[in-house]
């Protein structure tokens, strides 16, 4: 087998070993994938200082998010259909992340439900909300994740409606996968996809079948988002929410300064700048580019997380460096996940890890608090002069 060294090798093992929709659904931004592709590229327009003959021994990565201790201030980020890139998907990455101490964040529309999740694990979780119509199964999927013990609700605020993303609309992408020819032949390569679940009874939206009135089985998540998703959420609604949930709160989605003062008005405990991966609002600015201008607005009031483009170690340093206090990653460990189940992930956290840690090294820091803005050079105009 290939020597992995870095997620890009992640990345093309996923894509030989998942059908073709979900790798599609994973790898896909919204409309002409302009935010997508600059999510990552804007990240190439940082760069790190090289600092030499300074003791660079006894390296840490270990800090705090929202005040729990994290290894590296790298979370999994919540991503539907997780459960679909392979057998019990959702499990084998919580696993992984417990195992190397950072959180994992389980999505409303995983496949592995949120009962299923906390049985296979030992400590908390996080988990991710997406407001619904129906107040009944909103209140109860609060009262699940309450009972199985999560240590945060992340509140997703950019999609109430979702963005269109081309791939996922000619793929046919659907809950579980229909055996139609072209399915077929795409699975014929992939065989220990297939393997795996026909081994698992997880292969619908776990926290949705069964739970919501009505709903027996999902036809996409496409269908799911116009008929039960709230367009009408608001401030007054979040402020409920964060009633009813009584812990930590997380706003992810947060892409300009006046909605982050807005959520330390709220209360929250942090907030994630996110344009949801370029799957949204195709034309925004990246998350690292609208990072400043939020952290400058907030000060220290709350907690700034930084979510979309991060597939390095590098990258997590530069954020850091910029001020976020954590980050997320999505699509590098499903990569893992895609390429390889449990391990894949654990690989991915472990390229990140050295990714993170050799830099610091280079750049003449020990530990990662100390990554503040004097470690890296960014252009004077990097957010550029928009109007
Ligand atoms: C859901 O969160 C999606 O981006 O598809």
């Amino acid at each position: 087998m290939a020597v992995i060294t870095n997620i890009a090798d992640l990345k093309r093992q996923h894509k030989r070993r998942t059908p073709k929709m979900f790798y599609d659904y994973c790898e896909s931004g919204s409309w002409t994938e302009q935010t997508f592709r600059e999510n990552t590229s804007d990240f190439d327009q940082i760069r790190f200082r090289q600092r030499i003959a300074v003791d660079m021994t006894g390296r840490s990565t270990e800090t705090k998010m929202i005040g729990q201790d994290v290894a590296m201030p790298v979370a999994l980020a919540p991503v539907g259909l997780t459960g679909m890139q392979c057998a019990d998907g959702e499990i084998k990455a919580a696993k992984a992340a417990e195992k190397f101490g950072v959180p994992f964040t389980l999505s409303t529309m995983s496949v592995c439900s949120i009962e299923e999740v906390a049985k296979h694990t030992t400590k908390p979780f996080w988990f991710q909300l997406y407001v619904m119509r129906d107040q009944e199964f909103l209140e109860g999927i609060i009262q699940r994740a309450k009972d199985a013990n999560c240590s945060a609700l992340v509140l997703t605020l950019d999609l109430q409606i979702l963005g269109q993303r081309h791939k996922d609309l000619k793929n046919g992408l659907s809950v579980p996968l229909r055996p139609t020819a072209g399915n077929m032949l795409d699975l014929a390569t992939k065989w220990r996809w297939g393997m795996g679940m026909l081994g698992t009874k997880n292969k619908s939206f776990g926290n949705i079948v069964g739970h919501a009135r009505g709903v027996s089985n999902m036809g996409s998540l496409m269908t799911w988002t116009a008929e039960q998703f709230d367009p009408r959420l608001d401030w007054e609604k979040i402020a409920k929410i964060k009633e009813m949930w009584g812990g930590k709160l997380i706003l992810k989605g947060i892409m300009e300064p006046e909605d982050a003062l807005k959520a330390v008005e709220v209360g929250a405990d942090a907030i994630v700048v996110s344009n949801h991966g370029g799957r949204q609002l195709d034309g925004a600015l990246s998350s690292i580019k609208m990072l400043p201008a939020i952290i400058d607005a907030v000060g220290d009031q709350i907690e700034v997380h930084l979510d979309s483009g991060i597939r390095s170690g590098q990258d997590v340093l530069k954020a850091i460096a910029m001020g976020a206090k954590g980050t997320y990653i999505g699509r590098a460990f499903i990569h893992g996940l895609g390429a390889n189940g449990e391990a894949g992930v654990t690989k991915a956290l472990e390229v990140i890890h050295k990714e993170m840690d050799l830099t610091m090294a280079l750049c003449g820091r020990r530990h990662i608090e100390t990554m503040d803005r004097e470690t890296v050079l960014v252009p004077k105009n990097f957010a550029g002069d928009w109007a």
